[in-house]
């Protein structure tokens, strides 16, 4: 395959100019990035040779979209990504400025160098390599591209619920994911789903003077406190009824395939999380504690006083960010009113509490034997020369569980970030080697399934 090899100049001086635009979609004052960002996608995907590459306008950010059906009697495959990404602060920690991508040694520095940009450019390489080189794809294709995963997604949810016909297609295909080792080929079979809001608490009518009201003045930060406290034990149980019924085990073999993985908890303890001790529910392992139990945390916590000094002050209101991550089989809807009631259980006297949701997604769960996973692991055993691993992963893609829901299709988690990529943080990188492997790896995949 040596026109893969050829461009592989052109290709990373198009994702240069692809992570030069800070397409942040959380910042509003970054619209126009996210608008330019969605144009550039859709000129990629035109010049790729996919047929109405066209930018879909709705409520939110555009989605991109792209089609090349000329193998009837083959499987459509739909190509997800996201060209938004996270905000880069905090700022003073980054070697090199988060948008103006930097080479260093074998990887590439920026924001959205992993998550999902690099990453979505290499399904947007695989199919104009294989367009230019055949002049045909071996199987049907579509690319739907979001500009709004990072914050939850809910123009894609919309477009998909409504069943364009845009959507039909027998699998979705998305690197948006990890390998648990470099150079370890592997398919995530599993995310977590996740809800996420805003807990406001009140308190009195007005601030107050915390000597003179002290000890009869409800205090809604110190309320916050108790209700986290109360809703997760210290040993890293959540304590609330019923949030956990729904949890389906692993099963055995899945338990015994995670112990075969090359993982060293010391290692990953101090390379990766980089902590003086793990924490969590304790009988669990840690990948079991990631990757199939759900969690429940604070992001952020706004109120009161945080200037210079001390002001002595009984705060009226405060705020709090907070996330459950969920596994299979737990509901959002239902894990949601499940979490709002405890917290108002938890609440102590005199404050009132109000939940407001940011966003909720699904959990999901692949079948490793579905054939559209199987011929991935396929295609990158033969790229990569060694057999392909399957994991699942901590964090969320909200698509997977609305392909799921409203499509019924499974996703192939074929994702080619590592696991230092920094992903969310500064310095976030992807590994220059994966970024041109993963290309030929996807173009391997759709020869496999064209058969
Ligand atoms: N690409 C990530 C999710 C991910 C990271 C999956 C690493 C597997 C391994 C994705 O862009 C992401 O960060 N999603 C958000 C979704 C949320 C805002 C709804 C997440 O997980 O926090
Ligand atoms: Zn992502």
């Amino acid at each position: 395959m040596s026109y893969f090899e050829d461009n592989r100049d052109r290709y990373l001086e198009e994702l240069k100019a692809f992570l030069r635009i800070p397409s942040i979609s959380t910042l509003s004052e970054h619209a126009a990035d996210i608008r330019r960002a969605s144009e550039f996608v859709r000129a990629g995907l035109e010049k790729a040779g996919l047929e109405r590459a066209e930018l879909i306008e709705g409520d939110g950010n555009p989605l991109v979209y792209g089609q090349w059906l000329g193998a009837p009697g083959k499987p459509t495959v739909l190509f997800y990504g996201h060209y938004d990404v996270q905000p880069p602060d905090p700022l003073e920690e980054w070697t090199s400025p988060p948008f103006e991508p930097e080479l260093r040694g074998e990887d590439i520095f920026a924001r959205g160098a992993s998550d999902d940009k690099g990453q979505l450019w290499i399904l947007v390489k695989a199919v104009e390599g294989l367009l230019a080189t055949r002049g045909s794809l071996p199987v049907n294709v579509r690319f739907l591209i979001e500009g709004e995963e990072e914050t939850g997604g809910e123009h894609i949810e919309a477009f998909v619920a409504s069943g364009d016909p845009r959507t039909k297609a027998d699998a979705a295909v998305i690197c948006d994911t990890e390998m648990f080792a470099p150079n370890l080929p592997t398919i995530c079979v599993g995310l977590r789903g996740i809800v996420y809001g805003e807990l406001h608490v009140r308190g009195a009518e007005q601030d107050l003077h915390s000597g003179v009201y002290g000890g009869v003045a409800p205090n809604p930060l110190n309320a916050i406190a108790e209700i986290l406290t109360a809703l997760k034990d210290r040993d890293g149980h959540i304590r609330i009824p019923g949030f956990c019924d729904k949890v389906r085990p692993p099963t055995a073999e899945e338990l015994e395939a995670w112990k075969r993985l090359p993982f060293d908890e010391e290692e990953y303890r101090k390379k990766e999380v980089r902590v003086s001790e793990l924490v969590g529910e304790p009988e669990y392992s840690p990948l079991e504690r990631v990757w199939a139990r759900p969690t429940l945390d604070c992001h952020g916590i706004t109120g009161g006083f945080t200037g210079e000094g001390a002001k002595t002050v009984i705060p009226a209101r405060a705020t709090a960010k907070i996330s459950t991550r969920l596994v299979a089989d737990q509901d959002p809807e239902e894990a949601e009113a499940q979490l709002v009631a405890a917290i108002r259980a938890a609440a102590p006297r005199g404050v009132s509490v109000e939940w407001k949701t940011i966003h909720r997604a699904a959990p999901s769960l692949v079948d490793t034997g579905d054939p559209f996973v199987r011929a991935a692991a396929r295609a990158l055993e033969e790229t990569f020369g060694k057999p392909t691993v399957f994991i699942r992963s901590g964090g969320s893609i909200p698509i997977v569980g609305v392909f799921d829901q409203h499509l019924r299709i499974p996703s192939v988690l074929m994702g080619f970030g590592l696991p230092d990529d920094n992903l969310h943080a500064p310095n976030e990188k992807f590994h220059l080697p994966n970024f041109y492997r993963g290309i030929q790896a996807v173009a391997r995949y759709l020869e496999v399934l064209g058969g």
